[in-house]
């Protein structure tokens, strides 16, 4: 895989690189050099021009931005909406489907991720609706015939965290969107740990609502998420809030917009929006595929080490395993592990601080 990509030139362009190396994809990834650029470059134009002036002239770069990730994804242009974090992007959509009702259930993959999962049950309880676990597989991952023994006519939405955070489990995503599909119930997909790690086709998945963050395996800025909202869905949903974007006053009558961009706040940082174009044109040059193919091996080999070392159990769940790598060490708790490096203790700070990064690195 290294033959297809050229390593050392993308470790050069990657200035983190120079630093050290980096495990934390699933918290957020190093930038390129080129997504830094777009974003400085448009700050710049910002603090020349004027914030609001520069805007007027960059329309037509955001909407390239719009169509870059609608391709990423398989998705149109006009499915797509920027947001600021993947929690937002969920409970944006969440919250615009119609009103729970007592009695109504909403099924749930066992690895959800955890602010989805406040979300639904908050809103479960209050309409004295429930939130039922779809029974996983031996390996762990979500079984799509057992979630279509479990759909009734109160089942008012399944959601599935695709990739979850830990555990390396890639569930099979499109298995349950053929059970929505045919019984007719809206599907979310929570794809933070996907977006710019595996290839997503929306239509393959058969979801109606997908949504990540940028700064994962995608390496754009923090700050950004994209929404996707099936085209025909849409009309099945109320956004819970409005602005003169979202939502304009036409001759006294609102006029929600019939796309995406319903949930899309009318103020949001072009500059973070161009960082996250950057970052994905990056990913679309390399290759999806290829870049899953060079997760793998990286993976794989670290899995393997791993499994040599004394003491350490890895925490793999499900037959295809992601690129996130999760394992215990007897006797030292996650956070003791994740304090040291390699094999040092970190460097305490006068006053007892820990210090980051270690002096050895800046
Ligand atoms: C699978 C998954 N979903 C959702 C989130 C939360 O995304 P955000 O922090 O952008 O709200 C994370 C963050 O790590 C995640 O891994």
């Amino acid at each position: 895989m290294s033959d297809v990509f050229d390593l050392d030139r993308l470790r050069a362009e990657t200035p983190g690189c120079a630093a050290g190396m980096h495990f934390n994809h699933s918290g957020a990834s190093l930038p390129s050099q080129s997504t830094l650029t777009a974003m400085w470059d448009y700050l710049r134009r910002e603090a020349h021009d004027g914030p609001m002036e520069t805007a007027n002239h960059a329309t037509a770069l955001l909407d390239e931005v719009r169509a870059d990730t609608a391709a990423l994804i398989g998705a149109r242009p006009s499915e797509i909406a920027f947001l600021a974090s993947g929690s937002t992007a969920w409970g944006a959509a969440f919250s615009a489907l119609p009103p729970l009702a007592a009695g109504d259930r909403i099924l749930v993959g066992r690895q959800e991720w955890g602010g989805n999962l406040a979300t639904m049950q908050d809103a479960a309880a209050r309409a004295g609706a429930s939130v039922e676990t779809i029974p996983v597989r031996e390996d762990g991952s979500v079984d799509a015939e057992a979630l279509a023994q479990m759909i009734d006519e109160r089942v008012r939405l399944v959601s599935l965290t695709w990739l979850p955070a830990n555990s390396g489990l890639i569930n099979d995503a499109a298995a349950v969107g053929r059970v929505t599909r045919a019984a007719g119930v809206p599907y979310f997909i929570d794809a933070g740990q996907a977006l710019g790690q595996i290839p997503i086709d929306v239509a393959t998945l058969g979801c109606d609502v997908l949504k990540a963050a940028g700064r994962k395996f995608l390496r754009g800025p923090r700050g950004t998420a994209i929404l996707y909202v099936r085209q025909e869905f849409l009309p099945r949903l109320t956004p819970r809030y409005l602005d003169v974007l979202s939502g304009p006053i036409v001759d006294g009558v609102v006029k929600i917009r019939n796309d995406a961009r319903c949930f899309e706040a009318g103020e949001i940082s072009p500059a973070l929006i161009f960082g996250l174009g950057a970052a994905t044109r990056q990913a679309r040059t390399l290759g999806i595929s290829a870049i899953r193919e060079r997760i793998d091996t990286l993976a794989s080999g670290l899995r393997d080490n791993l499994r040599s070392i004394p003491n350490v159990t890895l925490r793999d769940l499900g037959t295809e395993h992601s690129g996130i790598v999760s394992f215990t060490i007897e006797g030292i708790p996650a956070a003791g592990c994740s304090r040291r490096e390699c094999g040092r203790p970190l460097r305490t700070a006068p006053g007892g601080k820990r210090r980051w990064p270690p002096r050895s690195r800046r």
